[in-house]
């Protein structure tokens, strides 16, 4: 295996996904290098959460190859994908809420004194440190039960950097958080980038995806139509192709041009992203 500075860190070739009748992704190629943040979005159903559990090991695709930092993988579950150093938090991730926040961390990968007796002191100093890393005031002690939305998005996060992955996969990890919990979630997502860590992560919030995206990638009923350096689109590019829209007789794949964000919906959507901006400078780092 040879491996450059522009050797991809993850790479799906051809991913078709088949769930009886169902083609949930079809013929998808996938890139991500290391140290990027690449946001995926697309509609409901268009197969964004299938394609992140292919690369989580969750489902294992009808068709397609996969390469991680250069060499092909077969992804079988998720504890080989964690060991690879892919680290997950999925769609609507569940905790055990009778469980306090350091047991929560640990969960299903206890660390264990020689004897295989647990070593709860080992897992709380270790989980102080984890999350003393991130700027939140949750304490380790504190029952699940009692931690908004925002922290316990935070808590999964920081459940995934436990094995020190190379790539974090997120799955809408601002979905249903305040405007200043949001500012926070992206605030550690550039941060694992700075970390040199590379970010997947599903979002449905447009202002979300570009306050951190590097690149953007936009499903379609289970096809890429599209794939585009942040810098270089526009919302209303992004919504069009989400869509399905052909706008200025631009094709899907069609060289992307820089429009100025001024129709009614980008407005909108220009508002929250200042505020989500000025929040994330609130909290901390910028980039
Ligand atoms: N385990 C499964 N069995 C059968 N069909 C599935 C399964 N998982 C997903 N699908 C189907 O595949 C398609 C894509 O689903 P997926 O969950 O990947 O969409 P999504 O883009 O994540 O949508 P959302 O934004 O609603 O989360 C849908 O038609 C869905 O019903
Ligand atoms: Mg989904």
């Amino acid at each position: 295996m040879t491996q450059t500075a522009n050797t991809p860190l993850l790479e799906l070739r051809d991913i078709t996904m088949r769930f009886g009748f169902i083609e949930a992704l079809k013929s998808v190629d996938f890139t991500i290098f290391p140290q990027e943040v690449v946001a995926v979005v697309g509609d409901n159903g268009a197969g964004k959460s299938t394609l992140m559990k292919v690369i989580a090991g969750l489902y294992q695709p009808t068709k397609g190859d996969i390469r991680w930092r250069g060499g092909p993988v077969t992804i079988s579950n998720v504890h080989e994908a964690d060991s690879m150093g892919i680290g997950t938090v999925f769609q609507g991730q569940e905790f055990c809420e009778n469980l306090n926040v350091s047991d929560n961390l640990f969960l299903g990968r206890e660390l264990t004194r020689r004897a295989g007796i647990r070593d709860d002191e080992a897992m709380r100093s270790r989980s102080r440190r984890i999350l003393d890393t991130f700027a939140s005031s949750i304490g380790i002690g504190q029952s699940i039960a009692s931690l908004s939305t925002g922290q316990r998005q935070t808590v999964a996060i920081a459940r995934t950097l436990l094995n020190n992955p190379s790539l974090v996969l997120l799955d809408e990890p601002t979905a249903s958080l305040s405007v200043m919990q949001t500012a926070e979630v992206l605030t550690y997502i550039k941060r694992l980038r700075t970390e040199g860590r590379s970010v997947m992560m599903i979002c449905h919030d447009l202002p979300d995806v570009f306050a951190v995206a590097d690149r953007i990638v936009v499903l379609r009923q289970g096809r890429i139509n599209g794939v585009h350096n942040t810098e270089d689109t526009s919302y209303e590019e992004i919504i069009a192709q989400i869509a399905g829209v052909d706008t200025d007789g631009e094709g899907p794949g069609a060289h992307p041009t820089k429009r100025k964000r001024t129709d009614h919906q980008g407005r909108m959507l220009i508002d929250r992203s200042m505020r989500v901006k000025a929040a994330i400078s609130r909290t901390g780092e910028g980039g």
